[in-house]
């Protein structure tokens, strides 16, 4: 009997794949790594789910990021791209372009967003996550997505960006909106971006007045060859920071959480590693936890501008492909014992951020929030368990990202 008969194509996009796609990505890299689907929107789609593949196609420059490339037209009604970003002019940002026009803007952010502002920004950071721990700690339960993991990358990117704080909880609401629209409340999804978009530009031109030392100022100062970001590109720049910075963040918190609590052996030798003020083991950790279970399951799309073959697939001009992630850094043809939490994994080029000129540039500021938001914890509440059992954990059904829509934890209250 053939080996497809006995072992099935799984069903792709259902709740239980949400729970747990791993099993059914094993079966697409062993049976059609190069494999057409229709997706939950009814766009068709390529998911490309072999490490070799995926890292060719994020690097090919025959693949755009430009939606006006895809062939169904689906761009045009919202089925692709960032939810409710056709309502405002917000689509010239870093994911939707491509070169020369990617290169110049890239380039620009790359003179303001530093690695030097990132890590300038470390207690700033360590004083975010102590205060939103401060907020439960007496109370020996939470829920770590809504009190911890949500609030932490929404008010440190606002910080950074230069929002006033007294604005920042508007952020965090409208923010908030955009990700409720993956569990499938779509109508609050454009006005949330509306409202963004109408705040950045109104503090793109109060900045404009008074420069300060904050990202958005260093937006709007950076220039290159006499060239500089016009208001719209500085405010759909500012948005594609707090977007992608966003969700990912809260994932890779939640995720990489709820991965050490479910792994006690790894979890207690990072636990004693942190408690000891190391900082190796937190370091190569947080890059396992982006392999293991990482915040973006697929990467955004991509559209074939010229005939290409991918794993020996010939992929038509104008057809998205949706290289998954997820998928790749499972491939036990680059990662030995791809399955097993390994914290301690030194040979471990994962694609969680990327590859590419696409590359995330907030990386640094992922990791440096990821290490002090999982050292804190494991120091702060170190009898730190799991509240619920693993199903009845809901994950949130978007197509892109991954991640828990709550963690419930105890531990004993802090005194
Ligand atoms: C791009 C992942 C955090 C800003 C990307 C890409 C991935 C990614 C996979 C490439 C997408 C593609 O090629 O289609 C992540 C993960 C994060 C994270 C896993 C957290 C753990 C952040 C943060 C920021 C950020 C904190 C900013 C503050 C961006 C931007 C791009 C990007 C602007 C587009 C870069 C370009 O197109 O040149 N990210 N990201 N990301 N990320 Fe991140």
């Amino acid at each position: 009997m053939p080996d497809t008969y006995r072992n099935p194509q799984p069903e792709l996009f259902t709740w239980e794949f949400a729970a747990d796609p791993y099993p059914a990505y094993a079966w697409l890299r062993e049976h059609a790594p190069v494999h057409r689907t229709t997706l939950p929107s009814g766009v068709e789609a390529w998911l490309v789910t072999r490490y070799a593949d995926a890292r060719q196609a994020l690097a090919d420059g025959r693949l755009s990021k430009n939606p006006a490339h895809h062939s169904g037209q689906a761009h045009k009604t919202g089925r692709v791209g960032i939810p409710g970003e056709r309502q405002a002019d917000l689509m010239t940002h870093l994911l939707n372009i491509d070169p020369p026009d990617h290169t110049r803007l890239r380039r620009l952010v790359s003179k303001a967003f530093t690695p030097r502002r990132v890590a300038e920004f470390e207690p700033r950071v360590q004083q975010l996550t102590d205060r939103l721990i401060d907020d439960f700690a007496a109370r020996g339960s939470a829920d770590l997505i809504h009190e911890f993991a949500f609030p932490l990358p929404i008010y440190a990117i606002c910080d950074l960006l230069g929002v006033p704080p007294e604005d920042q909880d508007d952020l965090r609401d409208w923010a908030g909106a955009m990700i409720r629209h993956h569990g499938g409340q779509r109508g609050g999804v454009g006005r949330a971006v509306k409202k963004i978009r109408t705040y950045l530009l109104e503090l793109i031109h109060r900045k404009r007045a008074d420069l300060g030392d904050d990202l958005i100022s260093g937006l709007i100062r950076a220039s290159d060859h006499g060239e500089h970001l016009t208001e719209n590109e500085a405010a759909a720049m500012a948005f594609i920071l707090l977007f992608a910075g966003f969700e990912t963040t809260i994932n890779l918190i939640g995720n990489g959480t709820y991965a050490l609590l479910r792994n006690p052996v790894q979890r207690a030798l990072l636990q004693e590693s942190v408690q000891r003020g190391e900082t190796e083991l937190l370091a190569t950790a947080v890059e396992e936890l982006l392999r293991y279970d990482g915040p973006v399951e697929l990467a955004t799309w991509r559209f074939a501008t010229e005939p290409l073959t991918i794993g020996g697939v010939d992929i038509p001009v104008g057809d998205p492909v949706l290289v998954v992630l997820a998928a790749a850094d499972r491939d036990p043809a680059r990662f030995a014992a791809e399955n097993t939490l390994d914290l301690a994994r030194k040979d471990n080029p994962h694609l969680g951020f990327g590859h590419g000129i696409h590359y995330c540039i907030g990386a640094p500021l992922a990791r440096l929030e990821g290490q002090f938001a999982l050292a804190t914890l494991l120091t702060r509440l170190p009898d730190l368990q799991l509240a619920a059992e693993p199903d009845e954990l809901r994950w949130r059904g978007g197509l892109i990202m991954r991640g828990l829509r709550e963690l419930p934890v105890s531990f004993t209250p802090e005194i």
